[in-house]
């Protein structure tokens, strides 16, 4: 888990971030694409104001997504249509315990490939599903990355997350 608060500036700056987000990360990742978006958006998105945390490998486990009002899970897909491993734990507690998460609103970045066809980007599409079962909004569309078309998902991820924050 790292945490990123926006810089510090005077009263005007002040101001001007006046609908400043504090933001959960959620990061499903097998071999670090998902991770590097989320790294992009921590490098990023303090700038506009807002304060990211991000929960990555087995933090994930733990993240806290009830204590948080915004969440946005970057997530890849893996096997069969599988989330990744560090996100599967979570999964399996969300499912079995059924917070609710009412006062949560989130948004999803999955990341995919659409040779997979069937199962194209899956887990973002299963937890968004998820989420929303236990009474968290979306906020926004989901965000699908296809790596054989997109050859810079970190870009993609913030040029979307950069619209998104203006939603929230
Ligand atoms: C073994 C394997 C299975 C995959 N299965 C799927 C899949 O079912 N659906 C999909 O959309 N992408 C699938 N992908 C593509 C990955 O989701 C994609 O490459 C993604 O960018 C990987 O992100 P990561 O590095 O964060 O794990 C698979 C990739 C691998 C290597």
């Amino acid at each position: 888990m790292y945490h990123v608060a926006p810089p510090t500036h005077g009263a005007r700056k002040k101001q001007e971030h006046a609908d400043m987000s504090r933001i959960l990360i959620i990061v499903g990742t097998e071999s670090g694409n998902a991770q590097m978006c989320a790294d992009h958006l921590a490098d990023n998105l303090p700038r506009l104001g807002h304060e990211i945390e991000v929960a990555a490998d087995d933090d994930v486990a733990r993240a806290d997504l009830e204590a948080h009002e915004v969440v946005l899970v970057c997530t890849s897909t893996h096997g069969d249509g599988e989330l990744p491993d560090n996100l599967v734990p979570l999964a399996e507690r969300l499912r079995g315990e059924s917070p609710d998460l009412g006062r949560v609103r989130y948004g999803v970045i999955a990341l995919g490939d659409q040779t997979y066809k069937a199962t194209f980007c899956k887990a973002g599409k299963d937890m968004d599903d998820l989420l929303a079962s236990l009474g968290a909004q979306r906020v926004g569309e989901r965000l699908e990355i296809d790596a054989c078309t997109q050859p810079l998902p970190d870009e993609d991820a913030l040029n979307w997350a950069q619209e998104w924050v203006t939603l929230l």
